[in-house]
This record gives C-alpha cells, structure tokens and sequence, in this order.
C-alpha cells in the first residue's frame, strides 16, 4: 500500500501483504525428520522457495497468523469460535508426538491488544487468550515460509499474534462472518499508531476429509475455482454457504473459510471501501500440489496494489 502523504497523516500500522496456506501436519514430520529431499515431498518444498526468498526480503514486523487448533490448546471443554492471542509467548503444542522441534513463538501483546479492544468494539466477539500452546496449524505454515535451520539459534524471523478458528466441532463461523472480521482487523491495524508492517497469514485446507466413508476425498476442482474466486470475487466467495465446503470439499475442507479473514483484510476488501476504489491484489505467488498426506496443498500471496 502506498504511505499516507497527507500533511500531518501521521504514520500508523499498516497490512503490507496476505499469505495463505495449508498446514498439513505431515509436512512438519516430514521437516522434522529431515525428508524434505524425498521424492515425494519434494514438490511440496519447492513450492516454497519463492515464498521463503520473499519472506526473507519483505520480514514484517509482526505476523497476524489466522489459524486453528486440532483440539490440542482447546478441548471439546471450551469451544471459542474466534480467539486472539495476547500472551507474550506461546510454548509448542505436544500433538502426541512431543512438541515439535522448533522454536517457542513470540507474542506481540500491545498490538495483540489493541486489535482484540478494536474489533469487540466492532461488534465481533472475540475470546482473550493469555496462554496457550500452538500446533501444527500454526507451525507448519511458519515452517513452510521461514524453512527451519538446525541451528540451535533459529528463531522465527517477528513476532506472531496466534488468532485461532474454530472450524474443527461444528457449528462453525460462516465465510461471511470470517470475511468481516478480517475487514474489521483491517481497520484495526490501521488505527495502530506504531508505524508496524504487518502480515496476515490465512491457513488451513484445502479439500479433505479425514473420517467416514468419504475420507480421502480430494476435490481439485473445487480447489482451484476457490484459489481463484479469493483472488478476484472474495466478497462473492464470502457468500457461499458452509454446507457447500462440506459436501465439496469434505469435512475439513471447512478449514478455508479462514482464508477468507485474511482476504478481507486487503485494501480491495476494506470497509468502508477506499476512495478511489483500491485495485484487486497482485498475485505474487500461487501454487498447488497433489497429493501431501490427505489433502492438497495450496499457497498463495497477495500483495496490495
Ligand atoms: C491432515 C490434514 C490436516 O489439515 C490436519 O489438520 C490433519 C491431517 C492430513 O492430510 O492427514
Ligand atoms: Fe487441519
């Protein structure tokens, strides 16, 4: 986005870019245990090169990661549909194998903050989360975009507010709400009067389904039509109904609809919208891939026009 120049605007936080991607738990096994130059998950990686030579060249200051948690930080107990993480720091989630091998993520509480007081006063009812594990669904995509080192010093390249989903016990949010929260964290970022550059990563998906007579259902079709409605006609995508992701994509194919907060945090997508009408984004990067574990992958980058 081009800087505010008018006299006496002063500087605020601003969204400089979305991401979205799968997070594939098997992608973090396959890193973990040092098979990325497989055969098979070779594509998958390759995938990514642009996008960690991007990341390295364009690091935000902080990194605003639309996810969701596989009943690891949560429990069938206590369900939040949207919950923001204010914590400092967040420790990695034991999913059965013991944590992962990576770093402990860094939190950005001040802006964190900021964001939750913004959008509840917005009218979106979030829940506050001042400590909690992160999973895969947030460490993979970290992973796939930061690759990761075996140094023992290796950190995550900023800070990251976790903002978890509930799309795993249904009734789950509806792309339409998802696609209004992500323009009501828009105009949260940008009442933030630090000058932070910030990313919004959207992850999860694509089509899959992991129980039931259907598991293993992939649905390339549906992908791509997908891939390419967020990146022209978001507002129409929006509309469409979670019972439609269920029996198109499967039942974890619903993991998408978190893609949607993270595109309606782009300028096209503001409300109210910009005068004059911002263009659609520049699609920096798009890739698929078939097959990674269960599921596809699918990646993209958009940038502000
Ligand atoms: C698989 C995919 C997921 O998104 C997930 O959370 C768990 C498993 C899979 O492909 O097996
Ligand atoms: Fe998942």
């Amino acid at each position: 986005m081009a800087p505010d120049i008018r006299p006496g605007a002063r500087p605020g936080a601003r969204i400089t870019a979305s991401v979205y991607t799968s997070h594939v738990p098997a992608i973090g096994a396959a890193l973990d245990l040092g098979k990325t130059a497989e055969p098979y998950w070779q594509p998958v990686f390759r995938g990514y090169d642009f996008s960690r030579a991007w990341l390295r060249e364009h690091r935000p200051d902080v990194i605003f990661l639309v996810y969701n948690d596989h009943a690891n930080a949560f429990s069938l107990d206590l369900i939040p549909t949207f919950a923001i993480g204010t914590a400092a720091g967040y420790a990695i989630a034991d999913e059965g194998w013991g944590p992962r091998p990576v770093p402990p993520v860094v939190g950005h509480p001040e802006l964190a903050s900021h964001i939750a007081q913004s959008v509840i006063q917005d009218d979106f009812d979030l829940t506050i989360v001042n400590k909690m594990d992160v999973d895969h669904g947030l460490t993979v995509p970290l992973s796939l975009m930061c690759g990761q080192p075996p140094a023992a010093d290796f950190r995550w390249p900023c800070p990251v507010i976790p903002f978890a989903v509930n799309v795993v016990q249904y009734p789950v949010p509806s792309g339409r709400r998802c696609f209004q929260l992500g323009q009501a964290i828009r105009r949260a970022v940008e009442r933030y009067d630090e000058p932070l550059r910030v990313q919004i990563w959207g992850t999860g998906g694509m089509s899959h389904q992991l129980q039931g007579p259907r598991a293993g259902l992939i649905n390339r079709e549906f992908d791509n039509a997908f891939l390419d409605q967020l990146i022209a006609d978001p507002a129409a995508l929006a509309a469409k109904p979670h019972i439609d992701y269920v029996r198109e994509a499967g039942s974890e194919g619903i993991e998408l609809v978190m893609w949607l907060i993270a595109r309606g945090a782009m300028a096209d997508a503001a409300d109210p919208p910009r005068r004059p009408a911002a263009a659609p984004p520049k699609v920096l990067h798009r890739f698929y891939h078939v097959p990674a574990s269960n599921t596809a992958v699918g990646h993209l980058i958009l940038e502000d026009s």
